[in-house]
């Protein structure tokens, strides 16, 4: 959560550059954002609540500048706690992504010795504190990323810091669990929380480990070991996203955007995604227990999984929530294999648990789609999903990526790999067939019957279950009206009280032998006055609305997703909300 963002170089045009790369990194939180620059050796400084939209920044020209997009977790939604924070001087400006677990601590001796707080955040504690130790500090040119170690080691929990000096001309930044990525390039250095918000400047980037510290300046770019202060040999690596795929290409909205990539991305998975999948498929193979674990639309990719190599491998893999995995890891130990998905790649309960897994002696494979992302980087196996660049804040292309590798993976267990490439190949084909013809308005028609609707219910069973808790995920998160998805098996057995005439339920029903138990299911909400919406290739008269889908076996799976996904973006649309970034969530989760 947050985004930070820095610069300095020979480009005067700091704020500028510096609100463009924020814009890129709005999808980590979007309460207040707030840029800083240099000018007379002083900091001059604009913070504003809400999204950026096209703000214009109104600050001097400067070659140094930082800048921040929040997501509020210690402190409420005011200009006052958006960042950047100022030392006392008006000589330091500092970002921080995270939480500084014991800021009150190390707040009381500074207000004590007269420093002014002017917010209620736990970062500005650190402003403080680097302002504390940079005068205890010698001068000379190490002076800032010095002190800014020494406050950083005094830090306790997961955080980024990134302080301007306006007076040295000189960024220092330390990280310990969230992400920063230096970033070379010909007119200066730069440093985010997202290598694509630097692609268009450079695509050569330094992914900076935990507890390392870096000085950046016009000239140079350093690396230090933030516990010794000893400096390190940066290593430079050559990401391969173009700056033009963060680009809307046309598209009214990301969200928009990414759902129409999915057919691309499943081609190019069906066509290079195998060796990746063998691999994978090898590694389970060899190992004894299997977990398979993410977070939200992740943790329900991870129970396709386990439908998926049940059904197709016959492989038993146990599915958790990664949240909830360390309560479970007494299982596991050596000779286990954790398989960890997340599209950022930067979840914290993901990397957590899959920390702790390696502790306790497990393998780790990552399905992940952010490049040198923190899970990329941990895993014994990277799968990488290639979908791109996801920005819009809802999982969607990510997601069915995902299936689209499970299903590689385990029919290459059942030693029926071409199978499974034909299969996503055909998805693909249906998923650009639907996106283009009448079923897209459908949809719209759809949603306009049920947007001013309190409630909608998704019942599937078998391997369109996961499918049902991603669909109605897609509709609440992005239409905010209260959606449940539900085994249909299960709907009897409490959640039926909930039907009143007219309640929407959307009816998973593939050909295939959860049809005539799901349809039964269905029959009693409809006589209880549901209102159904069949996502079926079957037609049936108990529908309302019907969503046909091509029957394509255990591919079924992948066709299931994009309607709820247009589905819950015409809601948002109606009910006036912006489909790319939803109240309250941010797209990376790096905090518990
Ligand atoms: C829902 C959504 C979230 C993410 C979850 C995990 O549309 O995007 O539920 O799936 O926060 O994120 P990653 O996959 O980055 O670990």
């Amino acid at each position: 959560m947050c985004g930070i963002f820095g610069y300095v170089g020979h480009d005067r045009n700091a704020a500028d550059l510096v609100l463009r790369g924020l814009k890129k990194l709005e999808y980590r939180g979007y309460d207040s954002w707030g840029v800083a620059v240099g000018h007379r050796d002083q900091v001059v400084l604009e913070k504003r609540t809400g999204k950026i939209g096209d703000a214009v920044p109104d600050l001097p020209a400067s070659a140094i500048g930082i800048g921040h997009t929040r997501w509020a977790t210690h402190g409420g939604v005011t200009e006052h706690n958006a960042h950047p924070h100022l030392d006392c001087a008006g000589r330091l400006a500092l970002i921080h992504n995270g939480i500084v677990s014991n800021y009150r601590e190390l707040r009381e001796p500074l207000v004590r010795s007269g420093h002014r707080f002017r917010s209620e955040t736990d970062t500005e504690v650190v402003a403080h504190l680097i302002e504390e130790c940079l005068a205890a500090t010698p001068a000379g040119p190490e002076q800032l990323v010095t002190a800014t170690m020494t406050a950083f080691r005094r830090l306790r929990g997961l955080n980024a810091i990134a302080v301007a000096d306006v007076r040295t001309r000189q960024i220092a930044a330390a990280k310990s669990g969230s992400p920063l990525v230096l970033g070379w390039s010909d007119h200066g250095h730069l440093l985010a929380s997202d290598f694509s918000a630097l692609l268009e400047h450079t695509r050569r980037v330094t992914f900076v480990e935990d507890r390392q510290a870096v000085l950046l300046s016009r000239e140079r770019c350093r690396v230090f070991d933030a516990d010794t202060g000893r400096e390190l040999t940066p290593a430079i690596t050559e990401v391969e996203w173009e700056a033009a795929a963060t680009e809307l290409s046309g598209y009214p909205d990301y969200m928009t955007k990414e759902i129409h990539e999915q057919p691309a991305v499943l081609r190019r998975l069906a066509e290079a995604g195998g060796e990746h999948a063998r691999r994978l498929a090898a590694m389970i193979r060899d190992a004894g227990d299997v977990f398979v674990i993410g977070c939200g639309t992740a943790s329900h990719a991870a129970l396709a999984a386990q439908y998926l190599l049940a059904r197709i491998a016959g492989r038993r893999v146990t599915v958790a929530s990664a949240s909830e995995f360390p309560y479970l890891g007494d299982f596991v130990g050596e000779g286990a294999l954790v398989v960890a998905l997340s599209q950022s790649g930067e979840t914290i309960d993901v990397i957590d648990a899959v920390r702790a897994a390696r502790q306790r002696g497990a393998r780790i494979a990552a399905m992940v789609n952010v490049e040198g992302s923190t899970l990329w980087r941990l895993a014994d196996l990277t799968v990488p999903l290639g979908a791109g660049p996801e920005r819009c804040v809802l999982a969607t292309k990510s997601f069915t990526a995902k299936l689209a590798i499970l299903l590689l993976t385990a029919y290459e267990l059942a030693d029926e790999a071409a199978a499974a490439a034909t299969l996503i190949e055909r998805a693909a084909d249906e998923i650009e067939r639907l996106l283009a013809d009448d079923r897209r308005d459908l949809i719209r028609h759809v949603a306009e019957a049920i947007h001013t609707r309190e409630h909608l219910f998704v019942i599937g069973r078998g391997p369109s279950y996961p499918l049902a808790l991603e669909a109605a995920l897609k509709v609440k998160e992005v239409s905010y009206i209260h959606a449940e998805g539900f085994a249909g098996g299960d709907l009897k057995h409490g959640v039926i009280a909930l039907i009143e005439p007219g309640t929407p339920c959307l009816v998973l029903a593939p050909r295939d032998e959860t049809y005539d138990d799901i349809m039964a299911g269905a029959m009693q909400v409809k006589a209880r006055g549901a209102m159904l919406i069949g996502v079926s290739p079957e037609p049936h008269e108990a529908f309302d609305y019907h969503i046909p889908v091509a029957d394509l076996g255990p591919a079924t799976a992948i066709l299931n997703a994009p309607p709820a996904q247009l589905l819950g973006y015409y809601l948002a649309l109606l009910r006036g909300h912006d489909p790319d970034k939803p109240r309250n969530l941010a797209k990376s989760v790096t905090v518990k």
